[in-house]
């Protein structure tokens, strides 16, 4: 391991994709698979020693094999994963070689991220122990009650969307994971930076980007396509 690789990048990608209806990781994107373009992000980078690939077990020969284009076997650990989100990461990070000091955790479904995006998290991540990629609320917010009437527009002074790659210090990640397991306290969360913030650390917004998609529905794809024309134009 080099001494600059300092990080491990975690790729929960156990999700059942039901919104989507399918494995929606396999669904092409520029003549790539999602999933290829999101371990790729990671797997080009000089700063990253490994990728942990979270997934159910049946799908971890298919998986080798698709990825085999973008990273080479010796830096992939395939990992099975979890009923929640949470739980995938928790079994992703425990395959983390406990010498690499900072991890990386990026939704498998988010394939598009831009360079400078995980680059601003690294950076956050070793300057604060944790950091997320923002997006600014554009929206004007409403909440609405039980009966979809309006009650009030929502202050977005502060609101920010979050996206991945969230990153860590790895030591401090499994601690706050560790603590919030013991205290009963995991339910409900979504994503890796709740576990920062229900234990007391810091975590630091980001540079995020709105070409940073996660795929969600179908009609996503096309999105993805059109975003990564934008993003080779660039
Ligand atoms: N994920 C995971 N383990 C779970 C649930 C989700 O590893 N038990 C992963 C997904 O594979 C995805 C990321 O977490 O890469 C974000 O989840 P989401 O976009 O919600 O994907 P799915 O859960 O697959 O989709 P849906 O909620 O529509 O079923
Ligand atoms: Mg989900």
């Amino acid at each position: 391991m080099s001494t600059k690789a300092i990080f491990a990048a975690v790729i929960p990608a156990a999700g059942s994709g039901t919104r989507f209806g399918g494995d929606k990781l396999l669904a092409g994107i520029g003549g790539q698979s999602v999933l290829q373009r999101s371990v790729g992000l990671f797997a080009r980078r000089d700063d990253v020693a490994q990728v942990v690939v979270v997934t159910a077990a049946a799908r971890f020969a298919a998986y080798r094999d698709l990825l085999a284009a973008v990273i080479s076997a010796e830096r992939l650990c395939l990992v099975e994963g979890g009923r929640e989100r949470w739980e995938s990461v928790v079994n992703g990070l425990a395959a983390v070689y406990p010498e690499i000091p900072y991890v990386a955790v990026h939704d498998a479904a988010r394939p598009l991220t831009p360079p400078d995006v995980i680059a601003a998290a690294f950076a956050g991540a070793v300057a604060v122990g944790g950091a997320v990629p923002v997006l600014v609320e554009p929206a004007t917010l409403k909440r609405l009650g039980a009966d979809n009437l309006v009650t009030e527009t929502v202050d977005r002074a502060g609101l920010y969307q979050a996206q991945t790659p969230q990153c860590f210090d790895r030591a401090a990640l499994l601690a706050a994971y560790r603590e919030l397991l013991a205290a009963g306290r995991i339910a409900g969360v979504t994503d890796d930076t709740q576990v920062f913030e229900r234990t007391g650390r810091k975590v630091l917004g980001t540079r995020g980007s709105s070409l940073n998609l996660k795929i969600t529905t179908t009609p996503d794809v096309a999105l993805a396509e059109a975003l990564l024309h934008v993003a080779q134009g660039r």
